[in-house]
């Protein structure tokens, strides 16, 4: 098949080259110009596992190509992907500018049936106000066009690996013809396919992230009641999580969720319905438990350091979950902006496996980066673990003992046993369980 996607931030292009390796024809646009030339010289502006390799060989084989053209791309394509951002506006509400933009071009372009595939997450009937603006912007109003809604549930880190081994494939449609050529599209997937009306495809995006965020909030009001009866949360997950009905994925204790999506859609689901008339108090809630969650590494900080104004601290972690780039709406952030305003004059180090460069533009000279996890760690009189990379946590609890000038480790993300650290005499700290704090 003949695809164009529109947009090649993390969804556009991984879900662009995925197609390309199915065997489609893929033309991917972007407005950015200099992200277009880089690409097109094989470099890829985002770190995912996977990714580069792929867009070489697709390269190679012809199979995708990338440009700023985008209405050489729509009339080249039997199917268009809108895959732009959707940021959320100060009043909570979703910008659908980039969305309404692509539509826009669409219609401008557009000189042969296509089905309209929109995969950025967007409030309930965005689908019709795309295929409204079409329809106002066409010259030959007798050109068909069907638009659909197909969310992706594509997670940072892992979005190769899940888009070839997806739980499901939504397809909201209300035209056969469309839906076939999407089942068409999705078949090699060899997954479940669910089609349903484009609003409730619009929906299940909405209720999907904000389950799953809500999940996540859950387990860490039930680790902070953990920590003050005597409990320790990793085992209450594990056998919470052995009733099929509640499963044991996203119950993972720690600082709270962040990313693009997470925090964006819950804010979004809660304003679709606000627009509604409707207070979704309970993910309200679940919103301002993850607002307070980062909150817990300062407090244990605070606890187990006594003067943190004349002290080194070394972060280990500022990208919002491991083996991606991204930092946005990181609880790294949070702590970080939190703890330079609280005692400015602590020397805060910090360290991340592929996030540095992102957050040298983010956080400026307001704390010292590291090249290495010695060279942060080395010295200092405690560190904080804030994302589990595989290099932190297998680094081991015995040289950073080593390294540390104190051995006081706060550990937002549990990657250690409290006892094993006891043992070694390190003063560890982490979420929802009994401290091993030495005596
Ligand atoms: C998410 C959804 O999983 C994906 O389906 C959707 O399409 C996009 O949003 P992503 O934002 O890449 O994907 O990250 P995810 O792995 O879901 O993690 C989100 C946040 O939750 C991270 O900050 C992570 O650290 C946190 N998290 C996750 C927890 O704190 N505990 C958990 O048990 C799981």
């Amino acid at each position: 098949m003949n695809i164009a996607v529109i947009g090649t931030g993390y969804v556009g292009l991984t879900s662009g080259v995925c197609f390309a390796e199915l065997g489609n024809q893929v033309i991917c646009a972007d407005i950015d110009e200099d992200k277009v030339n880089r690409l097109n010289q094989g470099i890829i502006p985002i770190y995912e596992p996977g990714l580069s390799e792929l867009v070489v060989k697709n390269k190679c084989l012809n199979r995708i190509v990338f440009t700023t053209d985008a209405h050489y791309a729509i009339i080249q394509s039997d199917v268009i992907i809108i895959a732009v951002g959707t940021p959320s506006l100060p009043d909570g509400n979703v910008d659908l500018s980039g969305v309404h933009a692509v539509a826009k071009a669409i219609g401008q372009s557009i000189n042969s049936y296509k089905v309209i595939v929109n995969k950025s997450t967007v409030p309930v009937g965005t689908a019709d106000e795309v295929k409204r603006i079409i329809k106002q912007n066409m010259t030959d109003k007798s050109i068909e066009f069907d638009v659909a809604s197909v969310p992706e549930f594509l997670k940072e880190g892992s979005a190769i690996e899940d888009f070839f081994h997806t739980d499901r494939v939504i397809i909201g449609i209300d035209s056969p013809r469309a839906e076939q050529i999407l089942q068409e599209l999705h078949k090699p997937l060899k997954t479940t396919v669910q089609t349903t009306d484009i609003r409730s495809a619009e929906l299940i995006k909405y209720a999907s992230n904000s389950f799953l965020a809500m999940k996540i909030s859950f387990i860490n009001e039930i680790a902070n009641i953990a920590e003050l009866v005597g409990a320790d949360i990793n085992e209450i997950a594990a056998g919470v999580g052995l009733d099929t009905r509640i499963g044991s994925k996203f119950l993972k204790a720690g600082i709270g969720f962040g990313g693009a999506c997470f925090p964006k859609d819950t804010k979004g689901l809660l304003k679709i319905a606000e627009n509604k008339g409707i207070t979704f108090k309970l993910l309200q809630e679940v919103i301002n438990v993850n607002k307070n969650q980062y909150q817990k590494v300062i407090s244990k900080l605070e606890e187990a350091v006594d003067d943190l104004n004349a002290a080194t601290i070394a972060m280990l972690g500022i990208s919002f979950k491991p083996n991606t780039d991204d930092i946005r709406e990181a609880p790294s952030l949070n702590i970080i902006k939190k703890l330079i305003a609280k005692y400015p004059a602590m020397k805060l180090k910090v360290y991340d496996p592929a996030a540095m460069e992102l957050a040298r533009k983010v956080l400026g000279d307001s704390v010292s980066y590291c090249q290495s996890i010695e060279e942060a760690v080395t010295k200092s009189d405690a560190m904080m673990i804030v994302t589990e990379w595989e290099e932190i946590v297998s680094f081991g609890l015995e040289k950073y003992k080593e390294l540390l000038k104190r051995p006081i480790i706060v550990d937002g993300r549990n990657c250690f046993i409290p006892d094993e650290a006891e043992q070694l005499g390190i003063s560890y700290y982490s979420i929802g369980r009994i401290s091993g704090v030495t005596q």
